[in-house]
């Protein structure tokens, strides 16, 4: 069948937070539908069904795997959860987009690849902030050499739980809990695709809440001489955004790894301020381009690439080596 008119057949994986706003944004998406909504139990899954008219509604994720009707599964589950349900996807000839971080540690991350290569099928991790057009637009200015050499990357992104949700899954280790993995993992690859990854030492610290960070500082220094500047945080809210700094000038990012308006400020005095909006809620560029791989019978993205979520995944698990914390799926 001709790829203009196909379209891939979704079906989700969990009814959560991030469920919600992919089934939102997945309605302005001209290559895919959702066509199916899988979950523990029968009440959500009709639940999310109804809010989204989603035909088909499985009360198991087994059940949605073992379909015909999908072509491709979104894990929406805590990221403990993500090697199960993706390779239980994969195992059943389904391409996968898997929420971040794609897996707690670099171990299972490796795992999921080789899972997916065994099953012949796409798999990615759900990076969105990658391909939005602020982070293409910037990349294109980075390049361009308009702020000459880049030398300085910070990005913070902290933020508050409110008190009655400290039994979240973030706040769990054997959930993969932590600032690091949830929110860290956009401020490192933030850093990433700005100063690339020749990194020559990283230093960490961390405030821990039980046996996860709550708040961690990362300093990365680069054999160029450059150096990024990461926190994240569970329980502390600093403004959400960030700087990238180059010898001609730098720009600030509102919402850093994923702009929606970018500030440049050259050394010469000029300044301006570009907006660079989504298509819709930020993720219909990364359903459409997960899309247009597996139309195009790709079986991993070029922009999103798995060297690239192993890299970080590896960063991440030095990261926790240096701050102490260890999860169950490590040993
Ligand atoms: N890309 C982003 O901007 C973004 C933002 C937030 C979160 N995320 C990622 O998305 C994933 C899910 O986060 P979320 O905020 O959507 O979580 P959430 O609101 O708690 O939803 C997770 C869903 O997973 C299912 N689930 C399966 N096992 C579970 C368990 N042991 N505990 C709790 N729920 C379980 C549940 O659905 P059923 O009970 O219906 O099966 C639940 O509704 C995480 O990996 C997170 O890092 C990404």
């Amino acid at each position: 069948m001709n790829n203009t008119n196909r379209k891939i057949r979704f079906g989700i994986v969990g009814t959560g937070t991030i469920a919600h706003r992919f089934a939102e944004a997945i309605q302005n998406v001209t290559n895919a539908q959702l066509v199916a909504v899988a979950s523990r139990t029968k009440e959500n899954a009709e639940r999310f069904g109804d809010e989204f008219n989603v035909p088909l509604r499985f009360d198991s994720y087994e059940k949605m795997a073992a379909s015909d009707a999908i072509d491709a599964a979104y894990i929406a589950v805590p990221h403990s959860g993500h090697i199960a349900c993706s390779c239980l996807m994969m195992n059943h000839g389904k391409h996968v987009l898997c929420e971040k971080p794609m897996a707690v540690n670099a171990a299972e991350a490796q795992e999921m690849f080789r899972c997916a290569e065994e099953n012949n099928v796409m798999l990615m991790e759900a990076m969105w902030a990658r391909l939005v057009p602020g982070t293409l637009k910037m990349l294109e200015l980075t390049q361009s050499g308009l702020l000459g050499e880049i030398l300085g990357v910070e990005g913070k992104f902290c933020y508050t739980m409110d008190e009655d949700e400290m039994d979240h899954h973030v706040f769990k280790n054997e959930n993969g809990g932590g600032s690091l993995l949830d929110v860290g993992v956009y401020g490192l690859y933030f850093a990433s695709w700005y100063l690339g990854n020749k990194v020559e030492s990283v230093q960490a610290t961390a405030s821990h809440y039980n046996d996860v960070d709550n708040h961690t500082c990362v300093l990365l220094k680069y054999e160029n001489g450059a150096i990024a500047d990461i926190s994240s945080a569970l329980l502390l809210r600093k403004p959400n955004e960030g700087y990238v700094y180059g010898t001609k000038g730098y720009a600030r990012l509102p919402r850093f790894y994923a702009p929606q308006e970018i500030e440049i400020s050259l050394n010469n005095g000029e300044k301006q301020t570009l907006s660079v909006p989504y298509a819709g809620n930020g993720f219909e560029e990364q359903i459409t381009h997960f899309s247009e791989c597996v139309l195009n019978g790709l079986k991993a993205s070029p922009v999103v690439t798995p060297e690239q979520t192993l890299y970080i995944a590896r960063q991440m698990d030095a990261i926790r080596n240096l701050i102490g914390v260890v999860y169950p799926q490590d040993q």
